[in-house]
């Protein structure tokens, strides 16, 4: 399987938490990219079940953790990703990587771990209040973790990922200047959609917001998500002139829809007051429901197919613990941690 050619390639690490099932939002913001760049770079695929028990919704209801392995799997397998070049596994099968975020973590100080945006931003969206863990404000740490221990050159990842790109990279200097060149600076690379607004309008899909179109939603629930879509709340009747910029439908319209005609003359019409929203929305169903079947069947294919799946992380497994040990003993050499 592995081969020097692939060797020889750069190297992609990116993934998501099992936390559930992914949506339209992980599709732009970074599957796009991934399916994108799978001959170009060698790319590892992480289903990230140790980040899934930072939240305390899910550290003690882990069978939706570890169901969410497979399905976070599927999703990527659907939309395109091939698992012949792609190497897929899940983060707590690597105990390497959770070596290296304890090692890590003593490189970042505490005010440094909470100085992150996208922590503060969770905190508020997953109504955590006081009641986050140790390992929940870690788990940018634990991420780098993931990236450093294949030592991978490009992480595409959705713009709220960026804070911990940062700190990632600052790991990678403080180690490389007090211990010796051994970790690499990867580069985060974002989606064509920096951060997809949800349906209802929020500046984030995120299933914990409850505003998500899942890619393995059936036909019936996209329609009634679609329709019932937030749009321009100054526009009471078809005849009002309406905002396209910021309106969510026409922001998916732009995301999804490849018939910029189509696109353009619905824009024309939506600003003087000559369409509906209705008629809007029926095309915008049509226009994600002919987005999402073809990854709809491959979805059905691998949920009857599910030890494929799991044969799929169990050798993804093998060829990533071989690149984290070796990762891990260059680290502790050079930090002079002994075992006897
Ligand atoms: N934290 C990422 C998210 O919330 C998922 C993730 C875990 C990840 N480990 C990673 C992404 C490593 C890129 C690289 O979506």
């Amino acid at each position: 399987m592995y081969n020097a050619h692939m060797q020889n390639k750069k190297r992609i690490l990116t993934g998501d938490n099992t936390t559930g099932k992914l949506h339209l939002g992980h599709y732009v913001g970074s599957l796009e990219n991934r399916v994108k760049l799978q001959d170009e770079y060698d790319t590892f695929i992480i289903a990230a079940d140790m980040h899934a028990l930072a939240y305390p919704k899910y550290v003690f209801n882990t069978d939706v953790v570890s169901d969410s392995i497979l399905q976070v799997t599927i999703d990527n397998l659907a939309v395109g990703l091939d698992p012949k070049k792609v190497t897929f596994f899940n983060e707590s099968a690597i105990p390497e990587i959770y070596e290296l975020a304890i090692i890590f973590s003593m490189l970042v100080s505490h005010s440094r771990a909470l100085r992150n945006p996208t922590l503060k931003e969770e905190i508020k969206d997953k109504g955590l209040g006081d009641n986050y863990s140790l390992g929940f404000i870690n788990f940018p740490v634990l991420m780098a973790a993931d990236i450093l221990a294949v030592k991978s050159d490009l992480v595409p990842v959705g713009e709220d990922q960026l804070p911990h790109m940062e700190l990632t990279n600052e790991i990678v200097r403080k180690f490389n200047s007090n211990y010796g060149e051994v970790l690499k600076e990867p580069k985060p690379l974002i989606g064509k959609i920096a951060r997809l607004v949800g349906t209802d309008g929020n500046a984030k899909m995120s299933k914990s917001l409850n505003n998500a179109i899942f890619l393995g939603d059936d036909e019936k629930t996209v329609k009634e998500k679609v329709m019932s879509m937030y749009t321009d709340p100054k526009r009471i009747h078809a005849t009002d002139p309406g905002t396209v910029e910021g309106n969510p439908v026409f922001i998916y319209h732009d995301a999804f829809n490849k018939n910029s005609a189509e696109v353009n003359d619905l824009k024309d019409r939506y600003r003087l007051g000559k369409v509906g929203d209705t008629e809007v929305k029926e095309k915008l169903f049509s226009v994600i429901n002919e987005f999402l079947a073809p990854i709809r069947e491959k979805r059905v294919y691998y949920e009857n197919h599910l030890h494929e799946v799991r044969d799929i992380l169990s050798s993804g497994v093998k060829k990533t613990r071989e690149e984290a040990v070796k990762t891990l003993d260059e680290v502790r050499s050079k930090m002079k941690l002994s075992a006897f």
